[in-house]
């Protein structure tokens, strides 16, 4: 279904982020017919450019990062709706003319898709200019702050210029078409919902190991480190969907309210439940210090930690989280494990078999349940366990529409207006407030990340803090 008819501004638009995700991601759109024929997309810079050269610029990042047959004719008709402005978010130069440039009758978005100290200027540009009408919607990217001083200023300058139903701030992870899928397995089905609390949940997993390193964003990266970079936001908000009490309808604020309070309901971690890594030099692959250029850095490319949402349904089950770059696999995943079944007809050497929902964000994503059943054959009644795998491609089939990117959906939500998949202000300064500390006390400590192999799944600590409990993480493929 298109949505209506848009001018959308990226600010930012030469930069890495609109090349790689945004500009591809809505000719995708474009493409699968959801982009009316008035939509207008202008791209704004400082650097000086005419809108053929953007256009080309556009067609070469397509081309690049669209993961779609070249089709000149949808492409050169998506280009004709491109334009392009050169602007000084702190000068007066290209204002005007990007005025001039908007449609009165349209929806009208426009994306920050620059670094946060710009956010403030740019507000202040909109306003002065009079482009931005009381429903313009603002889209604001990541990392929304450094900590929770710098997250609340941030707010508090967009809360300047903006009503908070304006501001959409994107948390890419919430567009993944599986975490989505979360909330509907979650709240459409009978069978997990009762489930679903530490009476019969053992514990949960969220992993999100990546392949590649830092390289090429060193300089951002290494005053983040995992915890900012990942856990603060993308992991943080997988623990919300998996945790967060049912909503009373799929609203925004209903849907907001009910992930704060699960970040509020976070214990402080305890240092012995933290593993830090950092990948070291492996047989002439660069180490993390070398990819960051800078020789004694004691910023984590890896973060394991167990976490306790103290509330009335998660009281004493442990969520495991984990997540680092330079890893074996390229996989993501959540996993809720259920208790063991309370008494074992079967006899000890049965075995132990556990009930494990794992929700598979990517590669290839997907459902699996896992199941104890007999194993076939002559041999009496051994138990094993098998998989019911859904993969989503395979289960829609060949016809059904694409998945769409998470940029491209969450980019059409903010055209209809709908906040659902976007933080809101307190929800980003409570995952901060809860962040701070655990940074606070590695700096105090003078805590050194422990290095891990290129390749491997991350510091041995990292194992020996499920092993500690009992448990294991689950082996990414
Ligand atoms: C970004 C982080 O927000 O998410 C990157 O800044 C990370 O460091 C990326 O690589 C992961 O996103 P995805 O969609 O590839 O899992």
């Amino acid at each position: 279904i298109p949505v209506d008819p848009f001018d959308l501004i990226i600010f930012g638009a030469s930069g890495d982020l609109a090349r790689r995700k945004i500009l591809p991601g809505l000719f995708r759109r474009y493409r699968a017919g959801q982009m009316p024929e008035q939509a207008r997309i202008i791209g704004a810079a400082r650097s000086e450019m005419d809108d053929d050269e953007f256009r080309s610029f556009v067609a070469e990042a397509v081309r690049e990062f669209g993961d779609v047959p070249y089709e000149k004719d949808i492409l050169d008709s998506f280009l004709s709706r491109l334009g392009y402005v050169a602007v000084d978010a702190q000068g007066e130069g290209g204002w005007a003319e990007l005025s001039s440039r908007l449609t009165g009758s349209h929806v009208r978005a426009f994306y920050f898709s620059v670094g946060p100290n710009l956010f403030g200027a740019l507000a202040e540009k909109l306003q002065e200019h009079g482009l931005a009408t009381p429903d313009s919607r603002m889209v604001v990217e990541k990392p929304f702050g450094h900590d929770l001083e710098s997250a609340r200023a941030l707010n508090a300058t967009l809360a300047q210029h903006f009503d908070e139903t304006q501001i959409y701030r994107i948390d890419h992870y919430l567009g993944k078409e599986t975490v989505q899928n979360l909330m509907a397995v979650r709240f459409g089905n009978m069978l997990f919902e009762p489930l679903w609390n530490a009476q019969y949940v053992d514990h949960i997993q969220i992993t999100v190991s990546e392949t590649v390193g830092v390289g090429g964003r060193g300089g951002y990266y290494d005053q983040s480190g995992a915890m900012r970079d990942m856990v603060q936001n993308h992991l943080m908000q997988l623990l919300c969907l998996i945790a967060m009490e049912p909503p009373a309808r799929f609203e925004p604020d209903a849907v907001r309210d009910e992930k704060l309070k699960v970040i509020r309901a976070l214990d402080p971690v305890m240092p012995h439940h933290i593993v830090r890594g950092q990948y070291h030099r492996l047989d002439g692959t660069p180490g993390y210090r070398e990819d960051v250029e800078n020789p004694r850095s004691t910023t984590e490319s890896f973060v394991a930690m167990k976490c306790h949402v103290s509330n009335w349904r998660w009281a004493g089950t442990p969520f495991y989280l984990r997540t680092g770059k330079k890893l074996r696999t390229r996989a993501s995943e959540i996993a809720v494990v259920f208790k063991d079944a309370p008494h074992s007809i079967f006899g000890a050497e049965s075995g132990r078999h556990r009930n494990v929902l794992a929700i598979r964000l990517q590669p290839n994503e997907g459902m699996q349940l896992d199941m104890t059943i007999k194993e076939p054959g002559p041999g009496g009644m051994r138990l094993i366990d098998v998989p019911l795998d859904i993969s989503f491609a395979e289960a829609l089939g060949p016809d059904a529409e694409e998945i769409p990117d998470a940029y491209e959906r969450l980019i059409m939500d903010v055209i209809r207006g709908n906040q659902t998949l976007f933080m809101r202000g307190d929800e980003v300064e409570a995952a901060w407030a809860w962040t701070d500390p655990i940074i606070a006390g590695w700096e105090s400590r003078g805590d050194v990340p422990k290095p891990y192999d290129p390749g491997s799944s991350g510091p041995d600590d990292s194992l020996m803090l499920m092993h500690r409990d009992g448990r294991k993480w689950r082996e990414m493929r």
